[in-house]
């Protein structure tokens, strides 16, 4: 029996992944560019018992056993990868997995979980190549590929049809830029009505706008990529807005349409433009994923005083500070954690 223990954090896309060109497999019609967050502020730990004596794969999410559709569609893929070459990961499997945040209201809770349950899979079959640790984790959720990379990291689009070039790589590692932050604005922490799953397939089908973005995505993140490297913010908040409201106006341009944002999501927009014309120049950068959580990228030294300025909005349930990530990895299973198993086994 095998029992390993993983945490993952989010990350926040700066230019995004928004449509897929292979549903399955999860791959993307773009490469995209993220920051991994810090797994202080924000985490899914995840623990796998594999080889036990279990007759089904079984689910404790955040405290609740049952079954996931979404996992298992994860596991069917993981073991369709791997089972060959490893029989432990056919068998049964135990997993217990908790996030220290709201799921499923726009903080990428499947990044985090996905690339955490990728980690702990690798690890428990010997695997190291970080690329394939990517492989796996996109398998369950797209971004979650770049969660198993800390610092500032860019997904591949790849262009072959058994996605073996779309994975994610490190454009820089944190320590080349740790100043950066992002500052978490939450006015909602229900479960978002249209999943991305689906949110993604109808902007694909009826929006003629994602064409369009299509066409300068790529370019986008180049310069982002470009950006980091210089470690230009202000280009990097620029770019970053910029294909935020372009994503969002490609699901507005759906039918039916997509809204993920809100009135709150709003006055966020307004303040940091505000703020930035305040300050004479582009300290802070809004972005929202698929809900109407505000995601403020700015630096340390200002996160504070974006904290208290977002506090002031109406709407605004709660704020996070996070800072860059390190990545994925392995950690010793928490005492907790071993003594549900087991409760779990010995049942
Ligand atoms: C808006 O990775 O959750 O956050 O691959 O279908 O599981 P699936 O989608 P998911 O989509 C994330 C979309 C996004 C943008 C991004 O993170 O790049």
């Amino acid at each position: 029996m095998r029992i390993i223990s993983s945490v993952a954090a989010p990350n926040i896309a700066l230019i995004k992944y928004w449509g897929k060109r292979d549903d399955l497999l999860k791959l993307p019609i773009n490469d995209s560019i993220s920051i991994t967050l810090d797994e202080k502020a924000l985490a899914s730990t995840t623990t796998i018992v594999l080889g036990s004596k279990l007759k089904r794969d079984t689910f404790i999410l955040n405290g609740h056993a049952g079954p996931d559709a979404h996992i298992t569609e994860a596991l069917l893929l993981i073991r369709r990868r791997l089972g060959k070459r490893h029989h432990i990961i056919r068998k049964p499997i135990l997993l217990i997995s908790d996030n220290n945040f709201p799921t499923a209201a726009g903080i990428a809770s499947s990044a985090s979980g996905f690339a955490a349950l990728a980690e702990a899979v690798a690890s428990a079959l010997g695997i190291r190549n970080r690329r394939e640790i990517s492989i796996l984790a996109r398998l369950g959720s797209g971004s979650a590929s770049r969660s198993a990379f800390g610092g500032y990291v860019r997904w591949k689009m790849g262009k072959r049809k058994d996605g073996e070039d779309s994975f994610a790589v490190q454009v820089s590692p944190r320590s080349r830029w740790p100043q950066l932050a992002d500052v978490i604005a939450i006015s909602s922490a229900e479960r978002k009505k249209v999943s991305s799953k689906s949110g993604m397939e109808r902007t694909l089908k009826t929006s003629e706008l994602c064409h369009c973005r299509q066409e300068h995505v790529q370019r986008a993140v180049e310069k982002v990529a470009g950006a980091i490297r210089r470690k230009d913010f202000r280009s990097l908040a620029y770019l970053t807005m910029r294909d935020s409201n372009a994503m969002h106006a490609t699901m507005l341009d759906s039918w039916p349409p997509i809204i993920y944002m809100n009135d709150t999501s709003r006055a966020v927009v307004e303040a940091v433009h505000q703020y930035n014309e305040k300050a004479g120049s582009l300290r802070a950068a809004y972005t929202f994923d698929a809900g109407p959580n505000a995601h403020v990228i700015t630096t340390r030294k200002e996160a504070g005083k974006i904290a208290r300025m977002l506090k002031g909005i109406r709407g605004v349930r709660k704020v996070i500070v996070s800072g860059v990530g390190e990545g994925s990895k392995t950690i010793p299973t928490p005492q907790k954690t071993k003594q549900l198993i087991a409760r779990i086994l010995h049942k």
